[in-house]
């Protein structure tokens, strides 16, 4: 199998390239400087000649709240970047794994998110995302769709890294304790993603790490096991000046990687003690 991952240089895109090196499947990981994934007519020709059997999309555009004030440009990338690749793909015979959020959901209902539920999306962010599957499940029929929610790996910015930031300041952060979801670690979903685009068990996905906690929680969990003496003070998302609106409720299910016979990610307290060591190699 040979697999191209675009977003390399990103938290996912460099830890499923890491996940497949070690298990010996030719990869490779590009980003902006290797290929513009705007650019059609370029992606069409690297995918031609790299002639990939898989191609992972791990490559958008992230600043959530950025996006509020730059739409055509986060349309651009998430969107039709997206949907350059898919056609890529069709045109090769190669399928595609496409990482989504759980910002598709207007998180509105108390109930956990299936896979199968109606996205109805409340930023620039989550529409632009949601129009990149649409295309996706539009266009090629060896899809893969994951829906994962705050994600934090070692190559790049994340929550844990600028609590742990403040905390070196010893500044105590203000954070939300309305919203609800889970932490994913980058690692643990590059192993997922492995696992799957081995098979043609195809669709749409949900992969956090278990277990579901606040925002709040997640601080309070982080500044614990780095044994920072730090209480952060829990706050509503009314009171936090956010410029792109948040689901309250991004719990997703991920009942659907059990029926298809995948394992699921392991706890998100798990994952932070091994994300601590990973940041000390
Ligand atoms: N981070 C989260 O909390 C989170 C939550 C839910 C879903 N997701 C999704 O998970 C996936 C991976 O996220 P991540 O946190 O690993 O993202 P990331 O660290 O922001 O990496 C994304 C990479 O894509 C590159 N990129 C941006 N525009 C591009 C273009 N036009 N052509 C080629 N490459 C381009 C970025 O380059 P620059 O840095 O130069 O822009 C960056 O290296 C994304 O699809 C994201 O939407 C992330």
């Amino acid at each position: 199998m040979k697999v191209l991952i675009t977003g390399a240089n990103g938290q996912l895109g460099h830890d499923v390239s890491a996940e497949l090196d070690k298990r010996h499947i030719e990869n490779r990981g590009i980003d902006i400087e290797d290929l513009d994934i705007t650019k059609k007519e370029d992606v069409a020709c690297y995918i031609s000649d790299f002639d990939p059997d898989v191609v992972v999309h791990c490559a958008a555009y992230t600043a959530v709240d950025k996006a509020e004030d730059e739409p055509e440009k986060c349309e651009k990338i998430n969107f039709k970047g997206t949907e350059n690749i898919a056609l890529a793909c069709k045109e090769n015979d190669a399928a595609m794994l496409y990482i989504s959020t759980d910002y598709v959901f207007d998180g509105a209902s108390k109930e956990i998110w299936s896979p199968e539920d109606e996205p109805d999306p409340g930023s620039v962010y989550g529409r632009t995302k949601y129009q990149g599957e649409q295309t996706v499940r539009e266009n090629l029929e060896k899809h893969f769709i994951i829906r994962i929610a705050w994600a934090f790996g070692k190559n790049g910015n994340n929550f844990v890294k600028t609590m742990l930031g403040l905390g070196k300041k010893n500044i105590v952060p203000k954070v939300v304790d309305d919203q609800f979801g889970s932490p994913t670690y980058t690692r643990d979903l590059a192993v997922l993603i492995a696992d799957m685009i081995g098979s043609d068990k195809y669709g749409t996905y949900h992969a956090t790490n278990e277990g579901f906690c606040t925002w709040h929680e997640f601080a309070s969990e982080i500044f614990k096991k780095a044994k920072m003496d730090i209480k952060p003070i829990p706050c509503k998302t009314e009171d936090y000046p956010f410029k792109a609106k948040r689901p309250k409720n991004s719990r997703l299910s991920k009942d659907k990687l059990t029926e298809k016979g995948f394992n699921r990610l392991p706890s998100w307290q798990d994952a932070l003690d091994r994300y601590f060591k990973e940041l000390e190699e």
